[in-house]
């Protein structure tokens, strides 16, 4: 009867190579995964000294003429670029009943689906029952980014 001699060695450099192959493999994972993390969360930052939250929205995700939703102060936000030099944030929450605005294309306004209320890219009602424009927040262009800034 034979025995194969197990070299103690070995067994510990096996388990060393398994942890450092799944430790790379997850390092890679995690790498290929930033950009997305990074679109679904932009950079949402608060200013040193418990200042004026920020949120940078990429200028290339808002082409002129449309509008892009993204979440500021953990609430459904719109940013709006009617043109180059213009950029509009606003609360996506209608002032009627609370229902999220959608952006129309065809028509430049903000719809909402509950009860047909309809606001322009500032805000401003332009029908049905809400009874206050949409709040707004600061919004200015800054290089490849729009910042948007609590009021
Ligand atoms: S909730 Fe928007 S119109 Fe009623």
């Amino acid at each position: 009867m034979s025995q194969e001699a197990i070299d103690p060695g070995s067994e510990s450099r096996r388990n060393f190579l398994g942890v450092a192959a799944a430790g790379f493999g997850a390092a890679a994972v995690l790498g290929a995964l930033y950009p997305a993390l990074q679109f679904l969360w932009p950079r949402q930052k608060a200013e040193a000294g418990g200042g004026k939250r920020s949120l940078q929205v990429p200028l290339a995700e808002t082409p002129v003429g449309e509008a892009k939703f993204v979440r500021f102060l953990n609430k459904p936000t719109v940013v709006l670029r009617p043109n180059e030099q213009e950029v509009f944030a606003l609360s996506a929450i209608c002032t009627h009943l609370g229902c999220v605005v959608k952006w129309n294309e065809r028509s430049g306004e903000l719809d909402c689906p509950c009860h047909g209320g309809r606001f322009d890219t500032k805000g401003n009602v332009l029908g049905g029952p809400p009874p206050a424009p949409l709040p707004g927040y600061a919004a200015r262009l800054d290089g490849d980014y729009i910042v948007i800034e609590e009021a």
